[in-house]
């Protein structure tokens, strides 16, 4: 037990209305043991409390909101994270993203790991194609270079690649794709260059059989997420970023339904009808090109634990 936990405290006023609940409540917590959580606990005590008396819910819908939570657990198993699913249509992952990892310093802006990163990709030549099943749909040439946020190349930087094929379904969800097709990890030359071939990727919507996916039907909101390629960029002495550059057209990328596409992280992603061997080997027309520089910010790398194997 703690010294705090023996401090004398004053007995708060008993509750006489709505309006002295809150004050209550917050009365109740006044001890926490730590300051952080104490900070974190009372703002949402009392933001909670402000919902409440500015919705007035009956209590058929205050019952209603506790079985819709409880379902977020029920639904949440090895394949499925209803809970993140949730933080992601409310926009609370994209929000806490943002204040964590604004691009301020410089960097490329970062966006949500989501699902299906599975770790130990193979590791790939320069300009090798991440294409490992007969995928069908238009080839895509990706290229670029890390450097750091004075603009310098970063050589030995690790990209870590995985994206959806071009019908919106990773590997592990679609038995028609060999395992990694469309994952792999590529090295930056001396002058901080990448490159990879793959095929064009394609939006896909998030799972909708739960409690999240009656939200959004409930809300009229189309459950997709605009296409996407996902990067995990690392180099030693650098702070890892975790980020996905967008392909898209403007009306998919504004109404991504976890809020993730950001202007910065748009790829300008171009179609070609024309081959042209000597630049983009192995390519037939039309296929596509996009060319994106990453920075990365000093600081210590990270890595993600993989959600899913
Ligand atoms: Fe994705």
């Amino acid at each position: 037990m703690s010294a705090n936990a023996l401090a004398p405290t004053p007995l708060p006023p008993l509750i006489e209305d709505e309006r002295s609940v809150t004050p209550a409540v917050l009365a109740a917590m006044a001890n926490t043991d730590n300051a952080r959580l104490q900070e974190i606990t009372t703002a949402l005590v009392r933001h909670l409390h402000a919902f409440i008396l500015e919705v007035r819910p009956t209590e058929d819908e205050y019952e209603f909101g506790l079985r819709w939570i409880a379902a977020l657990g029920h639904h949440t198993n090895e394949t499925n994270n209803e809970v993140v699913l949730a933080a992601d249509v409310l926009g609370l992952s994209t929000l806490v993203d943002l204040l964590n990892n604004d691009g301020g310093r410089g960097e490329t802006m970062s966006a949500l790991l989501g699902p299906f990163y599975r770790g130990n990709a193979p590791d790939c030549a320069h300009g090798e194609s991440i294409a490992r099943s007969t995928t069908p749909g238009p080839g895509l040439w990706f290229e670029g270079r890390v450097l750091d946020v004075d603009g310098a190349p970063i050589e030995g930087a690790t990209l870590d690649v995985w994206q959806a094929s071009p019908v919106g379904l990773y590997d592990n969800q679609d038995a028609a794709q060999d395992d990694y097709n469309l994952r792999g990890k590529f090295a930056t030359d001396a002058a901080g260059r990448f490159a990879f071939r793959s095929v064009k990727p394609a939006g896909y919507p998030v799972p909708t059989g739960g409690p999240v996916g009656k939200l959004l039907h409930a809300q009229m909101r189309r459950p997709y997420r605009p296409a996407h390629v996902h990067f995990i960029v690392s180099a030693p002495g650098h702070k890892t970023l975790i980020t996905q550059i967008f392909s898209d057209t403007d009306a998919a990328l504004a109404t991504d339904v976890v809020f993730g596409a950001k202007k910065a992280i748009v790829g300008d992603f171009r179609e070609h009808q024309e081959a042209d061997p000597d630049r983009y080997p192995d390519l037939e027309p039309p296929f596509f090109t996009c060319s994106y520089d990453f920075r990365l910010v000093k600081g210590a790398p990270t890595f993600p634990v993989p959600p899913i194997a």
